[in-house]
């Protein structure tokens, strides 16, 4: 079998389009919707508006790109959730109107799975089993995966998501959005150790974010009190220092969850996996801990089509497709 597969993405705020064929991306059309920037954050009823309005460019750049026409097509997929309900349905109605009007076999996704299957893009490939730190806007994950279909979720937030966190600290300090990749920018000439935030740590291997983010906001405002440009004034070291406490609630956890389970393959996914800082101290724990490591391309942490399609394309191995009547599910699980 050697599929040739169309994946659409529109789970938050990218319209995204991927034409794979035999498990080689052969295009990944990103369109990030700037709107959102003035307003400091995703605003679902505007992310829904611009996928409608990019959707059908977006799907024809993929499918131009790739050099591949809609009748080499086998089967389309889409993101089914998790994500923001207006913003999947416009990926979902457009997928089964492609689908129909093609005659091709539909294939739902789940976002987070794809996450982690972006690994599979590109070498090194992770072994089985491995572990995945899943870090993005709406989750903080650590999943054991069994093989390509097969994963479980061992750990999660229970209630920010990191990359949340990191946002919302940005905005705090008056950065605009969106937030983490700046804060990231600015930490890296920061000295991590000269504030000190509380790692919250809870148990087993579930995560905190919302004590660290009311920690960094009393912190602004009485040290605020004392020296009006106190932000500006130490703007890298805060960051560096609220990047290293993120990173180091992330590790410990991670650290824990490959001990007990003696696993060495260990993968990061998702949106906050392009965090430099977050990139290094994998690295730094592999050699530490005698880890192999995998860290996705940059263009395959934030949300992508390409992903998308990897995991269509082991769904469509495995005979897993959906019928017309497939409806999003903006809290669909692991
Ligand atoms: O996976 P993603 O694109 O979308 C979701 O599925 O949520 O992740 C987006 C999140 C945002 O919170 C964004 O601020 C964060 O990933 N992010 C980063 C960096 N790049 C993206 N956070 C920290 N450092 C970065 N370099
Ligand atoms: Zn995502």
């Amino acid at each position: 079998m050697n599929p040739t597969l169309l994946a659409i993405e529109s789970s938050c705020d990218e319209t995204s389009a991927s034409v794979i064929q035999n498990g080689q991306v052969l295009s990944n059309i990103v369109a990030t919707q700037a709107i959102h920037e003035q307003y400091g954050g995703v605003v679902p009823e505007l992310a829904s508006r611009a996928h409608q309005q990019n959707i059908i460019p977006v799907v024809s750049q993929a499918l131009q790109k790739a050099n591949i026409a809609k009748s080499q097509l086998d089967a389309v997929a889409f993101t089914r959730g998790p994500g923001l309900l207006g913003a999947l349905l416009v990926g979902c109605s457009f997928a089964k109107s492609f689908a129909l009007g093609l005659n091709l076999p539909l294939i739902e996704v789940n976002h987070m799975q794809a996450h982690i299957l972006a690994h599979f893009i590109d070498d090194p490939k992770p072994n089985f089993p491995f572990l995945c730190l899943t870090v993005s806007g709406g989750h903080t994950q650590i999943v054991l995966v069994r093989s390509h279909l097969d994963m479980e979720v061992l750990g999660q937030t229970t209630d920010d998501a990191v990359g949340e966190a990191f946002d919302k600290s940005a905005k705090l300090l008056g950065l605009p959005y969106p937030g983490g990749p700046m804060l990231d920018k600015l930490a890296a000439t920061g000295d991590p150790n000269r504030f000190p935030f509380p790692i919250v740590n809870m148990d087993g291997y579930d995560f905190s974010f919302s004590g660290i983010k009311t920690s960094i906001l009393n912190f602004v405002k009485k040290n605020s009190a004392a020296e009006a440009d106190f932000v500006q004034n130490h703007l890298n070291d805060i960051c560096a220092s609220i990047q290293w406490t993120l990173i180091q609630t992330l590790m410990k956890k991670l650290v824990l969850a490959a001990k007990e389970l003696g696993i060495k393959e260990i993968a990061i996914a998702g949106g906050v996996s392009a965090n430099s800082g977050l990139r290094a101290t994998l690295q730094e724990y592999a050699q530490k801990h005698g880890w192999n490591v995998y860290i996705p391309a940059f263009e395959y942490c934030t949300d992508n089509a390409a992903m998308i399609a990897m995991a269509a394309h082991y769904q469509y191995l495995a005979g897993d497709f959906t019928t017309q009547y497939a409806s999003p599910d903006p809290r669909l699980k692991v």
